[in-house]
């Protein structure tokens, strides 16, 4: 019987089919350090971004057949060498395009009309400081008519830009890989469809209102105080992709020093124990790694993963 461990979660619906389909799942959760021993005894792993996949556990594990991962990021696996030894290895890239996409949204919005910090403030100010706190936060913009700066212009990037051209925004990206990309937005039943091309990484950086990463992680950071320096003054940067990509230390410094206006950041360098200065910020927006966390996202997950695991394993 072939027999798969569910390291990090799965939704039922994708559990039940696993079964459906005549394999056992074990869904309790190993501690990383345990692995080496126990994942022997399985024939594949589910996993997402906690638990690492690396060499070493592969090398440990002769019997493993498949590594799946449940979302987009596969750098807590090292896929080249599973696919080198025959395993399987896959994801789940389409299934969470638009949680991410739609999180970032909520982070632009938030930070333009203050959320972040009067949801901090107004419980300890009370009622006695309503009225100042409704000064206080009188200058909020909106987002439509502003421009939309995408860095990377794969699945979630373009759901992005579907959303900002709903919301009347233009939009500007920067992709290396891609010319210019087709962008459908609005319901079915009146959907338009807009070409857009992708511009320099420096014209991004320097005309954008909101510039927002959607690229794999890299080696070192890709936003750095040189790039803080060019954007607007009012500029709103989010990252809902890897901790890494911005400069955390410069983005502080940007901050205090009034080079931007305000930072959305679902990712952080040192996670899961993010620098605390961060979480604090008043001009920062924080959540805890849940762009792909929605019901919707993990309900497609979990279906996506069963269905591509039963393909391989069966
Ligand atoms: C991804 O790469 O799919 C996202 O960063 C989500 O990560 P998670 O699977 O840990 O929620």
């Amino acid at each position: 019987m072939v027999k798969i461990l569910v390291n990090d979660g799965i939704e039922p619906v994708g559990k039940e089919m696993l079964e459906a389909a005549g394999f056992i799942v074990d869904t309790q959760k190993i501690p990383q350090e345990e692995l080496m021993i126990r994942l022997r005894e399985y024939d594949a792993i589910c996993v997402r971004s906690a638990t690492k996949v690396r060499k070493e556990l592969i090398d440990a594990c002769p019997n493993l057949k498949a590594i799946a991962r449940g979302g987009v990021g596969m750098d807590n696996i090292d896929v080249d060498y599973a696919k080198a030894r025959g395993i399987h290895v896959i994801n789940t890239p389409a299934a969470s395009s638009r949680s991410v996409a739609e999180l970032c949204f909520a982070h632009m919005l938030g930070l333009t009309r203050f959320l972040n910090i009067s949801n901090r403030e107004m419980p300890s100010e009370g009622k006695k400081g309503f009225e100042a706190l409704k000064k206080k936060y009188a200058s909020g913009t909106e987002l439509f008519g502003k421009t939309l700066g995408i860095i990377g212009l794969g699945r979630i990037g373009k759901e992005l830009a579907s959303i900002g051209l709903g919301m009347g925004m233009n939009i500007l990206a920067y992709d290396p890989m891609v010319h210019q990309t087709e962008i459908f937005f609005g319901p079915e039943k009146y959907s338009t469809k807009v070409n857009v091309a992708s511009t320099s990484f420096q014209d991004l950086l320097i005309n954008s209102d909101f510039i927002s990463i959607h690229v794999p992680s890299l080696d070192k950071p890709l936003i750095t105080m040189a790039a803080f320096k060019m954007m607007k003054n009012d500029a709103i940067i989010i990252n809902a992709s890897r901790g890494g990509l911005i400069d955390e230390h410069d983005l502080i410094e940007a901050l205090d020093n009034q080079l931007i206006r305000g930072a959305g950041l679902d990712v952080f360098a040192g996670e899961p124990m993010p620098d605390e200065r961060l979480l604090n910020h008043p001009k920062i927006s924080v959540t805890p790694h849940t762009g792909a966390s929605t019901l919707e996202a993990q309900n497609n997950i979990g279906k996506e993963l069963a269905e591509q695991l039963i393909n391989v394993l069966k």
